[in-house]
């Protein structure tokens, strides 16, 4: 069998868990802060990356406990499983490997007996000269200009990823134009065409499938305002796909030497790894793409190779389960403090909830157990003066992922420090809070003695709320490669543990499928 098949809530480990937890269950994190070392027990260090989880409800016995449920549901054997191109997306009939995608090794990928290797590395020579030749101005328009914009056209993982990536590498981008049209919206794309010169733009339309109606009505839209300046002849110079739909890719009238490909054993929300990025290497560079894959592998490695008390995205995806599976918390917020991730939320909305939105086990029973969380967030510091008063003083349990950088890429050495301060400040405040006893001290020293009655209880921070701090030296192209590859695998470890399919999207079909009726009827 390519993945186990195994209901977590009836292994022994799962039962040492739930009486583990009615006995800690009050415990408080303040308490827990003041055991020795508790910081350095609870943290770990991955070359650029520390990962500081000690403000949690969680004890030593806790992570030894969640361990043992991952060993017995036989996580290893589902990592090894994935990597080495089994069929792991079952209901699919497909593999999974957009591991293989970034990996560097001559070592073979097989799928149905051939190496998928060398056309992984076909297809990034030919990414790395398309884009050469774009940026560098070689490549001209049908009345012999350079191109100075690109537009991604596509939906979902054909946009969301190469979204994020250009936005978090803004720091690293050229002098193109890079834009996104995603939306079946006719003003989305009316916005964008109004500030192109269908002389000096390539479009770049990403689709999978190429049925996608939002993406080919997009396409379609932006082929015929091209039209009006240009003729059927000039569409090679200013049309690209990326698909695995030759056929269709045909009919719509690309060039096939401008068609670069997709495989079926890559779903779209893990896609950005391959042609799919092709927007993110003409807006960065190669070698900057290149980074972001060598970053994501060396996560790859960390991933397949480290025991799970040292693995980074297997303890973060055991401590969410802690709290979705015993707590109950129904969402977990990403606070990154950086500006230029502001679309990581977004893209990790897709990617964690399209994968384990699911409620139907791998036997294919109904689950009488929580599974997928809900992700949300915004940067900081702009979310603390939006939502961040319900996560520190609401009825409900968040448990938050902090992402920060040591360093800052301008320099502006007084903006980080306060950017930092801010970081580290909310994730006390949240874990230890502000007792009845300090408010009361606070009010009097500072003359409001008088108003201590009225203003106490709205004044006290109950504290005990969970974060997790993941902190890179700094925003490079490989250290996110390094993040993103973090949550893919903190994903595909929450879909082995709670038996669920995290590769298939069969929710997404019915809605369309409504739509598309509608719209024939109209
Ligand atoms: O949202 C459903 C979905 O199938 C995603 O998984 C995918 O990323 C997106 O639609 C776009 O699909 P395609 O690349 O085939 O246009």
């Amino acid at each position: 069998m390519a993945i186990t098949n195994i209901n977590p809530t009836k292994t022994a480990a799962w039962q040492k868990l739930s009486n583990h937890f009615n006995l800690v269950k009050d415990i408080n994190i303040k308490n827990l802060s003041r055991e020795e070392n508790r910081k350095d027990n609870f943290s770990l260090e991955f070359d650029d990356l520390h990962v500081d989880f000690s403000k949690n409800r969680i004890t030593n016995e806790t992570v030894k406990l969640l361990v043992e449920l991952a060993n017995e549901v036989n996580l290893k054997e589902a990592i090894k499983n994935q990597y080495s191109g089994k069929q792991i997306n079952v209901t699919e009939g497909r593999a999974v490997l957009h591991t293989a995608l970034r990996s560097s090794t001559e070592e073979p990928v097989l799928i149905d007996g051939k190496n998928i290797k060398p056309q992984i590395q076909s297809a990034l020579r030919k990414i790395r000269s398309f884009s050469n030749k774009v940026i560098s101005g070689k490549w001209k328009g049908y009345t012999g200009k350079a191109i100075t914009d690109i537009v991604n056209i596509g939906i979902g993982g054909s946009d969301l990823g190469p979204d994020m990536i250009v936005e978090s590498l803004q720091f690293y981008k050229n002098q193109l134009n890079s834009h996104f049209v995603s939306n079946v919206d006719g003003d989305h794309v009316s916005e964008i065409i109004k500030r192109l010169n269908p002389e000096t733009t390539l479009f770049v339309i990403v689709s999978k499938t190429f049925t996608t109606q939002e993406t080919i009505t997009n396409a379609e839209t932006i082929k015929n305002w091209f039209l009006k300046s240009a003729t059927i002849f000039d569409i090679p110079k200013h049309f690209v796909a990326v698909s695995t739909n030759l056929e269709a890719v045909d009919n719509f009238g690309i060039d096939k030497n401008n068609v670069f490909p997709m495989w079926n054993w890559v779903g779209g929300r893990f896609s950005l790894w391959s042609a799919v990025g092709l927007s993110i290497s003409l807006s960065v560079g190669f070698d900057h793409y290149k980074a972001l894959l060598e970053g994501a592998e060396e996560m790859d490695n960390h991933y397949k190779n480290t025991d799970f008390d040292k693995n980074i995205p297997v303890i973060l995806a055991l401590i969410s389960i802690w709290y979705n599976n015993f707590y109950l918390a129904e969402t977990e917020a990403v606070l990154p403090y950086s500006q230029y991730l502001k679309k990581l939320p977004d893209y990790l909305q897709q990617a964690v909830m399209e994968s384990n939105g699911k409620g139907v086990d791998r036997n294919g029973d109904k689950v009488d157990y929580q599974t997928g969380t809900i992700v949300w967030g915004s940067t900081g510091t702009n979310m603390q003066h939006a939502f961040m008063q319900l996560v520190h003083q609401g009825t409900k349990l968040i448990p938050a992922d902090f992402i920060g950088y040591k360093e800052s890429l301008y320099g502006l050495t007084d903006h980080h420090k306060k950017l930092m301060a801010n970081f580290y400040g909310q994730m006390e405040a949240l874990a230890f809070g502000k007792t009845k006893e300090e408010v009361h001290l606070e009010l009097k020293f500072s003359g409001n003695e008088d108003k201590i009655n009225q203003l106490l209880p709205f004044k006290v921070f109950d504290g005990n709320r969970p974060s997790n701090a993941i902190v890179f030296d700094k925003l490079t192209p490989r250290s996110l490669g390094k993040l993103v590859a973090l949550y893919e695998h903190k994903i595909y470890t929450q879909g082995i543990l709670w038996n669920i399919y995290s590769y298939d999207q069969f929710g997404v079909e019915l809605g369309k499928e409504l739509a598309n009726k509608l719209l024939k009827n109209q």
